[in-house]
């Protein structure tokens, strides 16, 4: 069953098109005053303007011809020529009964389904995972559920960063602390040996070690650079040590994302793109696209509309060694050309600070036909910052890494459900132990994702962690509070039955629920996930209003309780579903 929105929609625009005027004028929205209307349609104004009559005439007609609609109890025109909708509650009723039964909990398909890549994580070897990685983790991971969800054919790709001069540093930091490996000698022929000779604490160690050294002197600069080139041409010793670095890194980064219930699909890198770069080169060479330049091979991307500095592409750079924009553009030659069925559409969930990095990648690829144009998007986001305003730093001024924040968002959780008293006297340590995980989860994903994507927002894990306010804990709790009414319910007998609606409380609380296949639609549309943390926010706080408005479990009537159980279950089925698109588990009790 579609949206009651939909609905409307879809027999108002019918009523236009009846009167020779476009479908698009039909478009209904929810009411901005609910005690006069539960949806409005204000195409009327726009549509006579366009064909020269009268406005209020114009409504009259929809408004007549929506009153003949079964699920319409009003249809009245207002003003110059709004028109304020009333549903039916017999409407109001199926409505829930479709949310409650149907398995996406009242959600419907995209209308476009696409075969999408997500590109997002993107950690780099070595080099710790800090705050901004756990934007692109966590915004990324929920696009990925949302779109697969709406009916999109997603795969999640970490693009791990691990080709770059942060390899030369591990090569040659290495190679001061244990110059007898075998990695170093370039003679052996191999095999090399299974275990790693590094763990992550020694790349976590080492990575910063050299960095800094190479900061004060050219001469370790020139080395690590050096050992990177020798990598990059495929010095086997080089290509083993790096297979270890990324075993180890992977294995630690998975330990961070489960933590944030982030998954990826492929775990593919920077590195597995490379020998695809002879071939990438030489299609910009056929195309004639591709230019020497003083030892360098670039691709010239600006164009006289441009208003700001567009400098070239960098496919080839002087020493021969290739980069950011090679890797890049090599890995969409390689989605396009062994991904099955070929991707049609490819989003990279990156810092809003890459967006000139990427618009040089699409426009490079888009000219050489790798892809349509169009069909690269750049999901930027803000930054996170410290309380005063600048970006996110630990109090001795470091990149705070994911898994000291991760740590930290959990010891925070274990103190707040002790101090707001929501641990059930008979939990064990493992059950609460679970619940903090999950409260801490919820903080961490529900504050990122409730920020419009591309704005900055403060860190303040006292307040994200939060059973008050717009937080991921309220929602979660809000979740947990349903499920144990209903629990409580059951015990005692009392089971859930169709749903009747006649009071406000229930019409304002299906008309929520209503709002989620719209909610979801435009989170997709616009990838901006907190339209969706908009509507599961106003979906427990209508079940808070509910709530205290109305017996639910004390009510006597036998057929009154059945329906708000029913009703109740409607909305804890939707608020789950919503809570895992995000990402977000929701314990068994608390
Ligand atoms: N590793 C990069 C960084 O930390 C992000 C990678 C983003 N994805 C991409 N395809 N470039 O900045």
């Amino acid at each position: 069953m579609a949206s009651l929105m939909k609905d409307l929609s879809a027999a108002a625009s019918a009523a236009f098109e009846a009167m020779g005027l476009e479908a698009r004028w039909g478009d209904v929205r929810r009411s901005d005053k609910p005690e006069l209307a539960d949806f409005q349609c204000n195409g009327a104004m726009g549509a006579a303007k366009k064909a020269g009559k009268i406005p209020r005439d114009v409504a009259a007609e929809v408004a007549a011809a929506l009153k003949e609609h079964e699920m319409v109890l009003s249809a009245e025109v207002a003003g110059p020529g709004f028109i304020n909708i009333r549903v039916s509650d017999e409407a109001l009723a199926a409505r829930a009964e479709a949310v409650r039964g149907e398995k996406m909990s009242g959600a419907e398909g995209a209308p476009d389904p696409q075969v999408t890549v997500i590109d997002f994580g993107g950690p780099n070897v070595a080099k710790p995972m800090h705050v901004g990685h756990l934007r692109s983790a966590v915004i990324g991971d929920t696009l990925r559920r949302l779109l697969t969800f709406l009916g999109d054919d997603v795969t999640g790709d970490v693009h791990l960063g691990d080709w770059g001069l942060q390899m030369g540093h591990l090569v040659t930091e290495l190679q001061d602390e244990q110059p007898d490996l075998i990695y170093f000698d370039a003679s052996f022929e191999g095999p090399y040996p299974e275990d790693s000779p590094v763990t992550i604490d020694d790349l976590a160690r080492m990575y910063p070690a050299a960095s800094a050294k190479a900061k004060d002197d050219p001469a370790r600069l020139e080395r690590s650079q050096k050992a990177v080139a020798e990598l990059q041409a495929g010095r086997p010793g080089y290509r083993a040590l790096l297979k270890h670095f990324i075993d180890v890194s992977v294995a630690a980064l998975k330990i961070d994302y489960e933590f944030l219930n982030v998954h990826f699909d492929l775990w593919k890198g920077e590195s597995d793109v490379d020998d695809l770069i002879p071939e990438l080169v030489e299609r910009f060479r056929n195309a004639g696209i591709a230019e020497e330049d003083a030892g360098a091979v670039i691709v010239r991307i600006a164009r006289d509309s441009d208003k700001k500095e567009m400098p070239p592409v960098m496919l080839i750079n002087s020493r021969g060694g290739t980069g950011y924009h090679t890797t890049d553009l090599a890995t969409i030659m390689d989605r396009m050309e062994n991904l099955k069925p070929v991707p049609q559409r490819m989003l990279y969930v990156v810092d809003q600070r890459q967006a000139l990095h990427f618009e040089q990648v699409f426009r490079a690829a888009e000219m050489v036909g790798l892809i349509d144009e169009g069909r690269l998007e750049h999901i930027g986001f803000g930054t996170v910052n410290g309380p005063d305003g600048k970006p996110f730093k630990t109090r001795e001024g470091g990149v705070l890494r994911l898994a000291d924040l991760n740590a930290m968002a959990l010891e925070e959780a274990q103190k707040k459900i002790v101090e707001a008293g929501k641990l059930p006297e008979d939990m064990g340590a493992e059950e609460r132990d679970q619940v903090a995980a999950n409260v801490a989860l919820a903080a961490l994903r529900f504050s990122d994702l409730m920020n419009t994507r591309t704005t900055n927002y403060v860190f303040d894990l006292d307040k994200f962690t939060s059973f008050e306010g717009k937080t991921g804990p309220y929602l979660l709790y809000a979740a947990v509070r349903v499920k144990s009414l209903l629990r409580r319910a059951e015990a005692d007998g009392n089971k859930a039955g169709d749903i009747v609606i006649g009071h406000d409380a229930e019409r304002a609380l299906v008309l929520q629920l209503d709002h989620f296949a719209t909610a979801c639609l435009q989170a997709r549309e616009k990838r901006m996930p907190h339209v969706l943390c908009e509507h599961l926010y106003n979906l427990a706080q209508a079940f808070s209003s509910f709530y205290a408005a109305l017996p639910i479990a004390a009510e006597s009537d036998d057929a009154t309780r059945a329906s708000r159980l029913g009703l109740a279950s409607a909305v804890l089925k939707q608020l789950e579903t919503g809570l895992d698109l995000l990402g977000i588990r929701v314990p068994e009790r608390m």
